[in-house]
């Protein structure tokens, strides 16, 4: 039988906050609404402005129900900033039963008990997602229901972040009497998007370097085993041109992503771009070399950064099919070619895998990485959190912004 529904992933970015409508018929997503606005309300990541931050979701959401010709209900949402954390745990449950035969009830048990850690403090778990399963000492299953053994062990990845921030982005998006189906890492949606299955298998790093934030993933054996995310990206790259050349950060913006390289010896040195001057209506000339060696220093202590990180949890040498950059700051000229040669691994750009239709054409970019991968979670995750948000039992807040909202959108 063909099996069809709807799902909406909800991208809050720092830069911009993207709507995607995909109709998902027999787990292929084709995307039939998109709607994208500019985002004021996040710094690094993270809703610093819940008004700003409501008007930006509702722009594009709208737009995204007038392109799809849906209403948009429930959303799949990114989530991501500097305080998200992971753990690895495991748990183990004895089968006591006569027949030993492993029911949907003892996975949940099993799941449970691997939940017992110690969370940092003010935080709460976003995602508890199994890795594997071992029966009677027999790992690397994937699904033991129905199988026989005494003693079930699970091993989870578990994320969590701080309540606050978890709670000021549910706010704004119930605020628009839109549910909450689940919140998603982003780094996890986006890997959904853009890992083909051989490399999560081989060992990957995955970064997806934002406007606000770089987020960084690694997995091994099909599944997630770190994340972490650090918030420097591509606008710190757009301030330091700003200072660096003068010019108004727009124009800033412009030139970086015309002109700009990771790559300071691919420039000559007679090389000249047009900038415009702050508070003038007259360009001046700058030197692009002069641009590269604005830009290249901050890519270098951004990846060296992110690469640190790998380095410290211990997985530096455990990811043979190297490492695959998204995000919008993917797209800086040069980037790939300055991550292999400093780090000698193989990189490559991420793209948008098969199993996507509608929009190609749009969402091929991977600026549209998280809200792709939001889709491909709807369709694939085995997230044990599940997180459906009763929005009858919001705060009196959220409620009043409901009714407010409710009453504009009609
Ligand atoms: N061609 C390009 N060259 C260099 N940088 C680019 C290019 N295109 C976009 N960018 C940069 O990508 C960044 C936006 O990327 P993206 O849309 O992935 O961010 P975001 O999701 O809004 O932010 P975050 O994920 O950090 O919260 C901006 O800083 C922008 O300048
Ligand atoms: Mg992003």
């Amino acid at each position: 039988m063909r099996k069809e529904r709807v799902a909406v992933g909800l991208d809050v970015g720092t830069t911009k906050v993207v709507a995607l409508v995909g109709n998902i018929v027999d787990g292929t997503i084709e995307v039939i609404g998109l709607g994208k606005a500019e985002s004021h309300g996040l710094e690094k990541g993270v809703v610093v402005d819940i008004g700003r931050t409501i008007a930006s979701i509702r722009k594009a959401v709208e737009e995204a129900e007038n392109m799809a010709d849906v209403r948009i209900n429930t959303v799949y949402v990114g989530i991501a900033g500097k305080h998200i954390t992971s753990i690895n745990n495991s748990g183990t449950v004895s089968i006591n039963r006569p027949d030993r035969i492993i029911t949907p009830d003892d996975v949940r048990r099993v799941v449970e008990t691997a939940q017992a850690i110690q969370l940092p403090p003010e935080s709460e778990m976003i995602h508890i997602i199994p890795r594997q399963y071992i029966v009677d000492g027999q790992d690397g299953i994937t699904d033991p229901v129905g199988m026989t053994g005494t003693r079930l062990e699970v091993d989870v990845h578990i994320v969590t972040g701080a309540i606050t921030a978890v709670h000021n982005l549910v706010r704004c998006v119930e605020a628009l009497d839109i549910g909450i189906e689940q919140i998603v890492l982003e780094p996890l949606a986006s890997s959904m998007a853009v890992l083909s299955s051989a490399e999560k298998e081989l060992g990957v790093v995955l970064m997806d370097i934002g406007g606000g934030t770089t987020d960084i993933s690694v997995f091994r054996g099909g599944d997630i085993w770190f994340s972490k995310v650090i918030p420097i990206a591509g606008e710190h790259i757009t301030n330091d041109i700003t200072v660096g050349l003068q010019t108004p950060i727009e124009e800033a913006e412009l030139i970086k992503k015309t002109a700009g390289t990771a790559l300071v010896d691919s420039v000559g040195e007679d090389e000249k771009v047009e900038v415009a001057t702050i508070g003038g209506d007259e360009k001046k000339l700058a030197s692009r070399k002069k641009l590269a060696k604005i830009i290249e220093p901050r890519i270098e202590e951004l990846l060296d950064l992110a690469m640190q990180e790998v380095e410290d949890a211990g997985y530096r040498d455990l990811v043979p099919a190297g490492l695959v950059l998204t995000g919008g700051t993917s797209l800086l000229n040069g980037i790939a070619e300055f991550a292999s040669q400093r780090y000698d691994i193989p990189v490559r750009l991420g793209k948008i895998p098969r199993g996507i239709h509608g929009l190609r054409d749009i969402v091929e970019s991977p600026i549209y990485a998280t809200s792709i991968g939001l889709l491909r979670y709807a369709v694939d995750a085995k997230d044990f959190k599940k997180r459906r948000l009763d929005r009858r039992k919001g705060s009196l807040m959220s409620k009043l912004f409901t009714w407010f909202n409710r009453f504009f959108r009609g």
